[in-house]
This record gives C-alpha cells, sequence and structure tokens, in this order.
C-alpha cells in the first residue's frame, strides 16, 4: 500500500479541475483582483449556505475572528472566554483586539468549552464567549447561549473547522451573534491560499465588518472608522464558489469514511469521537485518544500513515502565553486531551480501502505493541 498522507489537495484539484481552471482563468481575463464582483457572489452564496443574511469575505479565519470581536465592540479592557484546546488563532485574534483571553477547560466528549465552567470563568470585564466547534463535531450551544443572554455576552463562533455541520439542524456560524470561518486550503471549505469569512444575521455587525476590513472606508480614502486591510481576492473567492456546490458531497462522504473508522476500531482501546443526536459532525478530522497515542503514532509512520496531534501544547502552556498566567495543571481536561489525541487520515478523496490499511495497523498496534504484557501471559 502507498502512503497515506493527513491530506491530498492535489487530489481534490485533480477531481474538480476543469471547474476550477474555468473560474481561475475567468478572473484572469476580467482583470479585477480584489473585493469584486466573485467576492460579493460568494459572500451571497456562503450566506445563504450557512443560513444567515450576510457573509463578509475577509483575509483569513484569524481575522474573520478579529474582526468578529471588534464588531461587538470588544477591545482593551475587555475579556473573551474560550478554549486553549484550539488552533491558537482562536487566541491570538482575542489578543489582537487588545482583550485579554479567559481560558476554559473543556468537555471531553466534545473537545469543547466546558458550559458548567462559564459561570466561575467571568469577570465584569468579560464582553464575548467563543465556542469552537473543533474538528468539525458542533458546540453544544444551548447552555452557552442561555449563559450568554443571561450575562448579556456577545456569542462569537468559531465555525473555521466545522463549514456545514449543523446542531438541532442550524447550521454552524447560525447560532450565536456572529461567526467566523478559515479558508484555510486544508479545511471543510479551502482555498488556494488563505481566506476567511464573518457571518452574521446582523445587519449592523455585517456592516462593521465591511468597513473595518478595508481601512474603515465608507467610501474610498476616507475612513470613518479605524480598520485594518483584509480583504478577500477575486481568485479565492472564485475558487470558493465553485467548492462551495462540492461541500455537501464531500462532508457526506468524510461521514461516509468515519463511519467505517468506527466500525472497523469498535473493538479497539481508542476512544472514538462523541456522535450527538442533535447535532451533525462533519469530521474536519476524525480524532482518537489513547495514552499510548505517540507510541501508535510512530508504529504507524513506520507503515507509512501519516496522522497529526491537534494540539500537542495547550495554549496556556505555550512559551507565548506564559503570559496569561496560567500553569501546567490549571486546566486539567485540555492538558489531558493534549497527551493523547491523534488524528487520523480523513479526508473525501480517501479510498475504503486506505481505511481499513489504517485500521488493520491500529489493530496491529494494539495486537502487537501495546499489550505485549498480556500477550505473554
Ligand atoms: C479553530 C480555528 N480557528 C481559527 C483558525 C484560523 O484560521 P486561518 O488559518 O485562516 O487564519 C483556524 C485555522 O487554522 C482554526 O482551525
Amino acid at each position: 500500500m502507498e502512503d497515506i498522507p493527513v491530506i491530498d489537495l492535489k487530489k481534490q484539484y485533480e477531481s474538480i479541475r476543469p471547474e476550477l481552471d474555468d473560474a481561475i482563468a475567468r478572473v484572469l481575463a476580467k482583470g479585477s483582483f480584489i473585493l469584486g464582483a466573485e467576492v460579493t457572489a460568494f459572500e451571497k452564496e456562503f450566506a445563504e449556505y450557512c443560513g444567515v443574511s450576510h457573509a463578509v469575505g475577509v483575509a483569513s479565519g484569524t481575522e474573520a475572528l478579529q474582526l468578529a470581536l471588534l464588531a461587538c465592540g470588544v477591545g482593551e479592557n475587555d475579556e473573551v472566554l474560550t478554549t486553549a484546546h484550539t488552533a491558537v488563532a482562536t487566541v491570538s485574534a482575542i489578543e489582537a483586539t487588545g482583550a485579554r483571553p479567559v481560558l476554559v477547560d473543556i468537555d471531553p466528549a466534545r473537545y469543547a468549552l466546558d458550559p458548567n465552567l462559564l459561570e466561575k470563568s467571568i469577570t465584569p470585564r468579560t464582553r464575548a464567549i467563543i465556542p469552537v466547534h473543533l474538528y468539525g463535531c458542533p458546540v453544544d450551544m444551548n447552555p452557552v447561549i442561555q449563559f450568554a443572554r443571561k450575562k448579556n455576552l456577545f456569542v462569537v463562533e468559531d465555525c473555521s473547522q466545522a463549514h456545514g455541520a449543523l446542531y438541532e439542524g442550524r447550521k454552524v456560524g447560525s447560532l450565536g451573534d456572529i461567526a467566523a470561518f478559515s479558508f484555510y486550503p486544508t479545511k471543510n471549505l479551502g482555498a488556494f491560499g488563505d481566506g476567511g469569512a464573518v457571518v452574521t444575521d446582523n445587519a449592523e455587525l455585517a456592516e462593521r465588518v465591511r468597513l473595518l476590513r478595508q481601512y474603515g472606508w465608507k467610501e474610498h480614502y476616507i475612513s470613518s472608522v479605524k480598520g485594518i486591510n483584509s480583504r478577500l481576492d477575486e481568485l479565492q473567492a472564485a475558487i470558493l464558489r465553485v467548492k462551495l456546490r462540492h461541500l455537501d458531497d464531500w462532508n457526506l462522504r468524510r461521514r461516509e469514511l468515519a463511519n467505517l473508522y468506527f466500525e472497523l476500531l469498535a473493538d479497539t482501546e481508542l476512544v472514538l469521537p462523541t456522535l450527538s443526536e442533535n447535532s451533525l459532525h462533519v469530521f474536519h478530522q476524525f480524532v482518537v485518544r489513547h495514552p499510548q497515542r505517540d507510541a501508535l503514532k510512530e508504529y504507524l509512520k513506520e507503515r507509512g500513515i501519516h496522522s497529526l496531534i491537534h494540539y500537542p501544547m495547550p495554549i496556556h502552556l505555550q512559551p507565548a502565553y506564559a503570559e496569561l498566567g496560567y500553569s501546567a495543571g490549571s486546566l486539567p481536561n485540555t492538558e489531558l486531551a493534549s497527551r493523547e489525541v491523534l488524528s487520523l487520515p480523513l479526508y473525501p478523496e480517501l479510498t475504503e480501502e486506505q481505511i481499513r490499511w489504517v485500521c488493520q495497523n491500529v489493530i496491529d498496534f494494539f495486537d502487537r505493541i501495546a499489550k505485549p504484557f498480556f500477550k505473554s501471559v
């Protein structure tokens, strides 16, 4: 069996090459490259897809979060609740607004912030909560939203890993006040470079993001507020429009392959992802857990099966964030997850045969390596 990478974007390109080549050629022929007709069309189509009234294309997922927070009025001296078990971008976006990230431990079933810990994490400075729909698994939003309403906080969803996921029949991105998406190339909906979007049902918030993404310009060259440069370009928008048409099929394929993993790994010692009846997981990653994660990763690598760790070091323990004042042991579920999680290969272009090969090797690991003592008695 050939090596199995963690993702294969060339295969995805090949699968829809004529559509993508047409879209790219259309943009090049038109000669308009920033915030033009493709971006406007993509914003309309993506808003519709998410079930909201507004989408604003921006330059990355990180800046989508930053601009969403700024639009909510978050800034200096404010606090924003989120988790340390996420891409560092979630936390760096909070800091880019001048606010302070306050990190809440996770509920290990969904790898998302534990709603039971929100009460003890807020202060009079708390302005917003960022629930992160990690790995494609929707956060249990009802308790988060109830808490936020009671305390008058904004809910800013981080949907960077969950394009198309559903919670109680509604798309993620339509559940809180405003939401951020990343279109980093490896995401379920990925551009051919950086890109992001902010989506919301709130016209006022959408308008503020529109201003902020381009120097605060209402009309050209006149800043009505202080903004930044975070624009989506036409090429990325044209590519995203093509890929958006395939997103539901790709997500379905991810779920089918995930089901095969569930079936074939059911009798192993691995902790498998949690599925909830009220939500639809889109398996951006297929994340398993085991205390011997490092040995398993190495065993698979020796057999040409590549895997990743999302994330090997919780943000509060990373050198750059020491100043936040957390120490080892302060977020126990987060810290344990970072030692045990492993993302197995999962992308729509994988074959069932490849998934079977991964599972066969996982099973071999447990037969041969993980329990040598038990095998010899
Ligand atoms: C959960 C999460 N939030 C935010 C981001 C930031 O997105 P980007 O890389 O587009 O800035 C990412 C992607 O890396 C992510 O996975």
